[in-house]
């Protein structure tokens, strides 16, 4: 897959990596490439252009940028009709006193957000509940076949299959949730992952896992 990332922090960077080592190109889109506060690591096959043109070669283009960003990034991005957009921002803010938040909650996310201005894209939210760490490194030894999931939502089930793909690759298990609406509880469950991390002195080294046992059937009568 063609992967157009924007954004080349932290977990643009990591995803990239990760994505390149499972046998995807990845095309960076920057403001600025070459000269970039933040520049996008360098491996092989990787390139990096304008965020239009790195937007218009992606069959997916993931966003991750800052929040606040996100009018900026969205306005240069181009004609997305029909094209799969990852959303792994997270709407944070943070008060005069260090409290972290969240700009926008329970009566919608900044998935919804994004989708409203991106009316004809598929906005699926995905790879927003973990620090990026997790992104380079997926794996917990001694859990058995017990592997970290993925949450995503979307309201288009193609778009959630190719985004399930992209995260099968970089060993999670992909968890359908739903609809886009599903963002508002994906959102916050970021904001819990990183208030425990830094109740764990800042550790990023835990993932979230999902435990099934098999559904009893109900008593007759
Ligand atoms: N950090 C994590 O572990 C983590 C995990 C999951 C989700 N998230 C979410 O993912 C997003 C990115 O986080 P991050 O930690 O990777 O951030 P970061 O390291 O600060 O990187 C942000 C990237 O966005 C670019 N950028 C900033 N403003 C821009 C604009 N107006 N137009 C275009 N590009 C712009 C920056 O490029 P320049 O060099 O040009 O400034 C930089 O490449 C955030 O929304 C965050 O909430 C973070």
């Amino acid at each position: 897959m063609n992967v157009a990332i924007i954004g080349a922090g932290n977990v643009g960077s990591a995803l990239g990596r990760s994505w390149a080592k499972a046998g995807h190109s990845i095309i960076y889109g920057v403001r600025n490439p070459g000269g970039g506060k933040t520049q996008p690591p360098t491996f092989s096959g990787v390139s990096s252009r304008l965020i239009p043109d790195a937007a218009r070669v992606g069959d997916v283009v993931v966003l991750a940028t800052p929040w606040n960003a996100i009018p900026d990034v969205v306005g240069a991005l181009g004609d997305m009709k029909g094209k799969t957009i990852i959303d792994c921002t997270n709407p944070l803010t943070l008060s005069p006193e260090g409290s972290l938040g969240l700009e926008i909650g329970s009566t919608s996310s900044g998935a919804e957000e994004i989708q409203k201005l991106l009316p004809t894209a598929h906005v699926v939210k995905a790879f927003n509940t973990y620090g990026w760490e997790n992104f380079e490194n997926s794996t917990y030894p001694g859990y058995g076949d017990l592997k970290p999931v993925m949450f995503l939502c979307s309201d288009d089930d193609d778009a959630k299959e190719m985004v399930a793909k992209l995260a099968t690759d970089l060993g999670f298990e992909p968890i359908d949730t739903g609809g886009l609406g599903m963002a508002r509880s994906l959102e916050p469950l970021a904001l819990l992952w990183i208030r425990l991390a830094i109740r764990e002195g800042r550790n990023p080294n835990f993932v979230w896992g999902v435990m099934r046992r098999a559904a009893t059937a109900p008593a007759a009568g």
